[in-house]
């Protein structure tokens, strides 16, 4: 998730320091490096290096680039380490075409050697930088600049929110998008491109939004839309927006967690975007090995204990999840040079986590890891790893990052699940499948049942307890419900294997308890319906998740949150996670609380 901003000013305008104020309004969306680009006086000059922008300003000072036309980008780095050669702007072989660009292009592979092949020469290991090659290598072919960029995109997959400017067309700028966000602001014979509308907030209120699919030309006669595809022009009617520039970087929700639980259907297409490579990759790593453990704290640790219970159940691994601070004393006896630790962490910085991986690697132990943050103290560490996708998470609570965790990790284990053929091919292929549709049952979900949470959320809001249970994969999304809850509403929350809530845990039911059953329709669905019943009995409110039409189970709940489809067992914990994270922001924000930042948290915890 990187932060662009682009403009096209009147001439004896400079657009420097506007592409850096607006940076910094953009800078909550990635922060690893920065760079700017400007054209004048037919030289198009790139600054650019890693680092946050007050450090590479200081460094180069971009306010005295010259020039009215000019664009910024804030990276948070997916392809490519945050190194100064992957910052962008990236050029073609000439420096005479400068591209910024938010998303994953995930053919780049394929278009790199065939523009290699071609003589091109690459300077950076990003996935963007095919683009300002292969528009050069159109221009090359005689084609007009906006027909070799209306190319290029067309030979683009995945994701992309992408800005060029050129010596060709010194005073253009030329733009497009596809699942990743652009918006166009119209300001008085100005014009402005940015990722989203709190970069040009203060320029301008009057906005153009561009849609999936289309291109944008700005120069100083205004703005053309057009659609990527045919080249057709769009009419579009500016919008004017009344935001205040706080709602803007939260895009009109209350708090970032809100904004970054309906991220979801965004992230987790991302997370499963990273390329097979990679997985083949920690694959090989983790098949070499005799012995596997995952660690991981909070949040990760549940990612852990889902991608745990799929290593064994579709590659038949013998692999142990640990939390990472109990890791040393608990395990470290068993590591040797045949053993491989899988470390999952978000921000790669939690001393937890780090010091469970230092302990591992000086008894030479494998170090693979799946993390959010390239370049990142464990990734570092770490002989493979993979990206996340997940752009930066404000919010304390981890939210957006426990569904990419689980989405790479289940990919993982899907990917050695193939090459060990342990499971039938047809089962990997549904889960497979399944991973897919989560992003548009998220979306439908998110469209349809925020109320029903809410309705439970007031119910619940002066409950002195509340458990959560499951059983098989659900317990781990149980256990992380649980910790979403605790830490924003500050009510003591429980979280048990259903089975095993019998031995002790019943004692604390009484008349209103409640109880939340994470409940989908899989192999354990007979045997949770017995300990729904239990509970029940006993007289505990049941809350359950259910998948739509189970009508045992709501025969036996007083609420429940239904998913709209049903789905392989292992990913589950990817959609029945999220009304939990939604149950415990709104009983948060219901008692007072301030849900993106609760007491005593910190996003990264840096100490032991
Ligand atoms: C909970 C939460 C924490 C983190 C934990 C690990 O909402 O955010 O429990 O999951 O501190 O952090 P990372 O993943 O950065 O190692």
């Amino acid at each position: 998730m990187c932060g662009i901003f682009g403009c096209v000013l009147h001439d004896g305008r400079e657009a420097a320091p506007l592409i850096h104020a607006a940076l910094k309004r953009l800078e909550y969306r990635g922060y690893d490096s920065v760079g700017e680009v400007t054209i004048s006086n037919g030289t198009l000059t790139v600054k650019k290096d890693s680092g946050r922008l007050d450090e590479v300003h200081a460094k180069y000072n971009l306010d005295d680039l010259l020039g009215p036309v000019g664009v910024g980008h804030t990276r948070w780095a997916t392809h490519g380490r945050p190194v100064k050669e992957n910052s962008h702007p990236l050029v073609d072989c000439k420096s005479r075409i400068a591209v910024v660009h938010n998303g994953i292009i995930e053919n780049y592979l394929d278009l790199k050697r065939e523009l290699e092949t071609k003589g091109h020469r690459f300077a950076s290991r990003t996935d963007t930088e095919v683009v300002p090659h292969m528009v050069e290598e159109y221009l090359s072919h005689g084609l007009s600049l906006e027909e070799a960029f209306r190319k290029t995109i067309n030979r683009l997959e995945g994701a992309y929110s992408i800005v060029l400017t050129s010596l060709e067309k010194p005073k253009t700028i030329l733009c497009a998008r596809q699942e990743s966000p652009l918006v166009l602001g119209l300001g008085d014979g100005e014009y402005y491109c940015a990722s989203d509308i709190a970069a040009f907030l203060p320029l301008t209120r009057k906005a153009l939004i561009l849609e999936e699919g289309e291109m944008a030309i700005l120069d100083p006669d205004g703005i053309r839309i057009l659609k990527a595809k045919n080249g057709v022009a769009v009419k579009r009617d500016a919008i004017t927006v009344t935001w205040d520039p706080e709602s803007a970087k939260k895009q009109g929700y209350r708090h970032f967690m809100l904004k970054e639980i309906h991220e979801q259907v965004h992230t987790i297409r991302d997370a499963m975007r990273t390329h097979e490579i990679y997985y083949d990759l920690l694959a090989s790593k983790l098949m070499q090995s005799e012995k596997v453990f995952i660690v991981a704290c909070g949040t990760s640790y549940h990612a852990g204990l889902v991608g745990g219970q799929a290593l064994m159940k579709l590659a038949g691994m013998n692999v142990r999840v640990v939390v990472a601070s109990e890791f040393s004393d608990e395990a470290l006896d068993l590591v040797d040079s045949k053993t491989a630790i899988l470390a999952v962490s978000q921000s790669g910085e939690t001393m937890d986590t780090l010091n469970a991986v230092r302990d591992a690697k000086a008894k030479g132990a494998s170090i693979v890891s799946v993390t959010n943050v390239l370049g990142s103290t464990l990734m570092r560490l770490s002989d493979v790893y993979i990206g996340q996708n997940s752009g930066p998470e404000i919010g304390v609570a981890a939210t957006k990052t426990f569904t990419s965790q689980v989405t790479v990790l289940l990919r993982l284990a899907i990917a050695i699940g193939r090459k060990k053929g342990e499971v039938s091919s047809k089962e990997i292929s549904e889960l497979e499948e399944a991973l897919h549709r989560t992003p548009a049952l998220i979306q439908n979900l998110l469209n349809t049942r925020v109320e029903d949470v809410k309705k439970i959320a007031e119910s619940c809001s002066g409950a002195s307890s509340i458990c959560f249970l499951g059983r098989g994969v659900s317990v781990p999304t149980s256990l992380e419900g649980r910790l979403k809850l605790l830490e924003l509403s500050y009510i003591p929350a429980i979280a048990y294997p259903a089975g095993e809530s019998k031995h002790g845990f019943i004692a604390l039911i009484e008349e209103g308890f409640p109880t939340v059953f994470v409940a989908p329709r899989d192999e354990t669905h007979k045997k949770i319906i017995g300990n729904i019943m239990e509970m029940k009995a006993r007289g505990a409110r049941i809350i359950s998740i259910i998948e739509e039409g189970d009508e045992e189970v709501r025969n036996l709940s007083d609420d429940v949150i239904e998913i709209p489809e049903s789905l392989p067992s292992l990913a589950t914990p990817v959609v029945y996670v999220v009304p939990l994270q939604l149950l415990a922001y709104y009983m948060s924000v219901i008692l007072g609380h301030d849900p993106d930042y609760p007491r005593n948290l910190a996003k990264s915890v840096t100490v032991e």
